[in-house]
């Protein structure tokens, strides 16, 4: 009888936290100088610390983007925040593979997931620890933090999947989500 090994994972993921430790990760940070006409107020944007980091990404690709059949993950946190009034935010999109989902989940803070169809239909749901949120194809997605602390979650989706970030550059999503007296609340925007 031949033994063989039995491999030591290279690769964690702290539930309680959000940390990923892996030995090939890609971190993406995005300033609020990268947000130039998400919120509503883009003068109250642009007058704010433009260094002051809105949310960070780190991403787990183990397949090249673009493979078919692949899965990448992330965790995303989203730092406390509002542009007048309005909560710091992901910039929000479409996958260019349109029909293409992706899993999100909660994992530490208070949050709001923001949906719009390709009709300009939108819906929200709130986004907290261990909440499990199921997005489907050609909905476009972003999520905003409504708290005084970091807003974690992970996500999981197709390598093929893509971004298309321009229709949301263009267009926006036809509800915003405001702090209206305390209280998180979805408007029109359009
Ligand atoms: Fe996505």
């Amino acid at each position: 009888m031949s033994e063989r090994s039995i491999k030591e994972p290279e690769i964690f993921f702290d539930n309680q936290t959000g940390q990923l430790t892996s030995p090939v990760i890609t971190v993406s940070k995005k300033l609020l100088s990268g947000l130039e006409n998400v919120f509503k107020n883009e003068a109250v944007r642009a007058s704010m610390d433009q260094e002051q980091v809105v949310y960070e990404v780190e991403c787990y690709f183990p397949v090249e983007e673009g493979k078919k059949g692949g899965l990448f993950w992330g965790v995303s946190r989203i730092y406390p925040g509002k542009v007048a009034g309005e909560y710091f935010m992901t910039r929000g999109h479409f996958h260019s593979e349109s029909d293409t989902a992706e899993f999100y989940w909660g994992i530490a803070g208070k949050g709001v997931l923001v949906c719009m169809d390709t009709n300009g239909q939108s819906w929200a749901e709130y986004l907290k620890p261990n909440s499990l949120h199921y997005i489907a194809g050609n909905v476009a997605h972003r999520v905003a933090n409504i708290g005084n602390e970091s807003l974690i979650f992970g996500a999981c989706w197709l390598s093929d999947a893509g971004h298309d970030y321009a229709s949301i550059e263009q267009n926006g999503f036809s509800v915003r989500l405001v702090d209206l007296n305390g209280k998180p609340t979805l408007i029109e925007a359009w």
